[in-house]
């Protein structure tokens, strides 16, 4: 598995779909760009989530808010204040280490030894820890259990300190206290903050939803394993506005809504699974992730919170204005709880691409052969269907680009002229395409053209009149 995931990142340079970020420049850690092909499966992917949560439900409805918030709303939602992690230094290597981190590792190191009293004891301090945010008693559990710096092999460490994980920035000229802004950490705060306005323009009633897609921003300390831990990240969340007192159906329903969207793109159940938090975060009060088995392990892909009315009753207290919603059934004012679906989108396509990647030996006997060819489903694939005339002679390239010119408008496609008719269809393979179109010289006499299915490898003879229903059968929504 390691090896495979090596090759799928290695898969999604080569064909267009993530580099690294200034690559010219020996790029920037934890921060990554979506080439051509990448830019397309994201945009697919954001468009099922659309679908399925806006288009498909009458009472979500979406919104894009801005990334630069008032700084107030940090100081409401507790991320000032709660959104960090304790780190410490050692002070050989100047290497920065996640407190709670080395303290796991070791009790993941007492396990295989077969030191479960330890391990035990040691989860039970740094829990109780934790906890009580109590940075020198972390500190101490470090240096008790004789943990070194895997770097410079000393246990010369400094102070725990905690770091915040938001990234600031000034707004405006003057660089006073009062200017400094944040890139937002999550996409939710601009939901909580606009749920009135949406709720009063779109006279939405409760129980309703707001989604929204965007980018967030975490100043991670730890950035790891390609995509799945990044500096920069989109989120895909939805808060649902609940009466207070229903919350628990809402969370139940919402886990099994958002389980069924993962599986309905055809990945095999056994490759999910749902975690429980036993740490839950400041404002929850139940969640649980959505995760998957990537080549590293079960990892989360997606969170469900039930956030009760903490973040609305704190920008009520912070702004000094009234959130609250008239419910015209029970005739009362209240402030409605809030369930959460939160996706990383970054983390679903490369859970998509991992799924869709596929080695494939071809060899007979007489020869050895293989392809590496994306499965993705067709709604996802970047490219719907490519062109190709068989020879650039005999007015073959003006009749495909034809057809093409007809179909660009529904699908996109690309045209390919250059290297046999094989090795274009493995350039295709390999990111994904459906189908492959080829226009040959019988297509001038009886306009048919030949289509080739990705995954069976088969072709047929078929009207080219006929390819928008073909390709449109398979690639709709
Ligand atoms: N509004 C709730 C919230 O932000 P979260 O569990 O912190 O909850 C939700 O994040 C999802 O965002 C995660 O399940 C993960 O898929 C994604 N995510 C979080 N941090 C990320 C990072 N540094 N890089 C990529 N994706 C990240």
């Amino acid at each position: 598995p390691e090896e495979i995931f090596k090759n799928v990142i290695s898969h999604a340079k080569e064909y267009g779909f993530v580099f690294p970020s200034s690559e010219i420049y020996d790029g920037l850690s934890a921060v990554y760009d979506y080439g051509q092909n990448g830019a397309e499966l994201k945009n697919n992917l954001k468009t099922y989530w659309w679908k399925a949560m806006v288009q498909m439900n009458e009472n979500i409805v979406g919104l894009d808010a801005a990334i630069f918030m008032h700084p107030k709303v940090w100081e409401a939602s507790g991320h000032v204040a709660g959104f960090a992690d304790p780190m410490i230094d050692n002070k050989d290597s100047k290497k920065r280490y996640r407190a709670d981190q080395l303290l796991e590792d070791k009790i993941a190191l007492y396990d295989s030894e077969g030191k479960t009293d330890l391990a035990e004891e040691l989860q039970l301090e740094m829990d109780k820890a934790l906890k009580a945010e109590d940075l020198p008693r972390l500190r101490e559990l470090i240096i008790e259990h004789n943990i070194k710096c895997p770097v410079s092999g000393t246990a010369n460490w400094t102070d725990v300190r905690q770091f915040n994980l938001m990234f600031s920035t000034q707004m405006g000229a003057l660089a006073e206290e009062s200017d400094v802004v944040y890139l937002r950490p999550e996409t939710a705060q601009g939901i909580f903050v606009n749920y009135l306005n949406v709720q009063k323009s779109g006279r939405m009633k409760i129980p309703f939803g707001i989604a929204q897609i965007g980018k967030a921003f975490r100043n991670e300390v730890i950035a790891r394993q390609f995509i799945i831990r990044m500096r920069e990240f989109e989120q895909m969340e939805m808060q649902f506005f609940v009466r207070p007192g229903t919350q628990k159906e809402w969370f139940e329903r919402w886990k099994q809504v958002r389980l069924k969207w993962h599986l309905a793109l055809g990945t095999s159940p056994e490759k999910y699974r749902f975690h429980e938090h036993t740490k839950l975060a400041f404002y929850a009060d139940a969640a649980f992730d959505i995760e998957f088995e990537f080549p590293f392990g079960f990892k989360e892909v997606e969170g469900i919170h039930s956030r009760t009315d903490f973040d609305l009753s704190q920008h009520q207290k912070y702004s000094g204005k009234k959130l609250q919603y008239f419910d015209p059934e029970i005739n009362q004012n209240y402030v409605p709880y809030v369930i959460e679906t939160s996706i990383g989108l970054d983390r679903l396509f490369l859970l998509t691409m991992i799924n869709a990647y596929e080695e494939e030996d071809l060899s007979t006997e007489e020869r050895a052969d293989s392809r590496v060819v994306l499965r993705l489903h067709p709604c996802l694939a970047p490219v719907k269907a490519a062109i190709f005339p068989l020879t650039k002679k005999d007015g073959l390239p003006e009749k495909a680009r034809e057809i093409m010119d007809r179909l660009k408008v529904d699908f996109n496609l690309q045209y390919e002229e250059k290297d046999a008719i094989g090795k274009r269809y493995r350039r295709q393979d390999a990111i994904g395409t459906p189908f492959c179109i080829t226009v040959d010289h019988q297509t001038l006499e009886d306009n048919t053209v030949t289509i080739r299915y990705r995954d069976t490898m088969q072709q047929e003879r078929v009207n080219a009149a006929d390819l928008d229903r073909i390709i449109g059968d398979l690639v709709s929504w």
